[in-house]
């Protein structure tokens, strides 16, 4: 099974002119690249847990960083199209020298000793219990992750406080701190 290929029809508009900026009849495009890899990751992720069979994953990968995570998602093997034609047929031995450099540092001796980890480690259970937590000591108060919450559960004071009541626990707030101030905390 393969999972993904591009996503669309998708469109750009010249605000100039009112014409599709995409160059075929029909004005439609189709999406490719670093755009959908988050598609493609969370498909290979749900197939894995329904099908018995090798899941290629393929959408967006353009380093050993993102082939790495559709291994973990529960992926055979990976492919890449949009990353060799922008960069040319090189791209495969730089991604596969990222891979094997990812495996020594870890002193993994092989792809399936990962194949599949997401779904070991981040149980359902996990997923609903848990909360962020900020370290003071890497926080600058710079008050992006309290911007961010929809929820209002983030005040600055010193350092950004969550309060737990009001968290939702979207995650957005992590996603936000350039500092690496806010990490995932699990309750047990
Ligand atoms: C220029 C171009 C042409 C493509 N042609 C085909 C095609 O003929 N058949 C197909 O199944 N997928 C085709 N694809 C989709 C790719 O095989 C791939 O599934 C998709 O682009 C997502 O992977 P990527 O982000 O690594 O490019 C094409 C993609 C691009 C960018
Ligand atoms: S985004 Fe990070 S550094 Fe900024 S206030 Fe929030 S936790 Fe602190
Ligand atoms: S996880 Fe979501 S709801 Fe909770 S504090 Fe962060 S942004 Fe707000």
């Amino acid at each position: 099974m393969v999972l993904i290929n591009s996503l669309g029809p998708c469109l750009d508009i010249d605000i100039e002119t009112g014409k599709s900026l995409m160059g075929s009849k029909t004005g439609y495009g189709w999406m490719s690249g670093p755009a959908i890899f988050p598609v493609a990751l969370g498909a290979v992720y749900e197939a894995y847990k329904h099908v018995d069979i090798p899941i290629l994953g393929v959408g967006g990968i353009s380093s050993g960083r993102e082939a790495v995570k559709m291994i973990m998602a529960g992926a055979s093997a990976v492919q890449i199209c949009t990353a060799a034609i922008l960069e040319g047929p090189e791209v495969y031995g730089r991604i596969a020298r990222q891979i094997e450099q990812y495996m020594e540092e870890r002193g993994l001796e092989s792809l399936t000793e990962i194949q599949g980890l997401a779904h070991k480690s981040q149980r359902q259970e996990d997923l609903r219990r848990w909360q962020p937590a900020i370290n003071p000591e890497l926080c600058t108060a710079c008050g992006r992750c309290a911007q961010a919450c929809v929820y209002q559960a983030i005040k600055i004071e010193k350092y950004a406080v969550v309060d737990e009541e009001r968290c939702a626990g979207c995650g957005l707030c992590i996603t936000r701190c350039k500092f690496g101030a806010i990490t995932p905390k699990y309750q047990d």
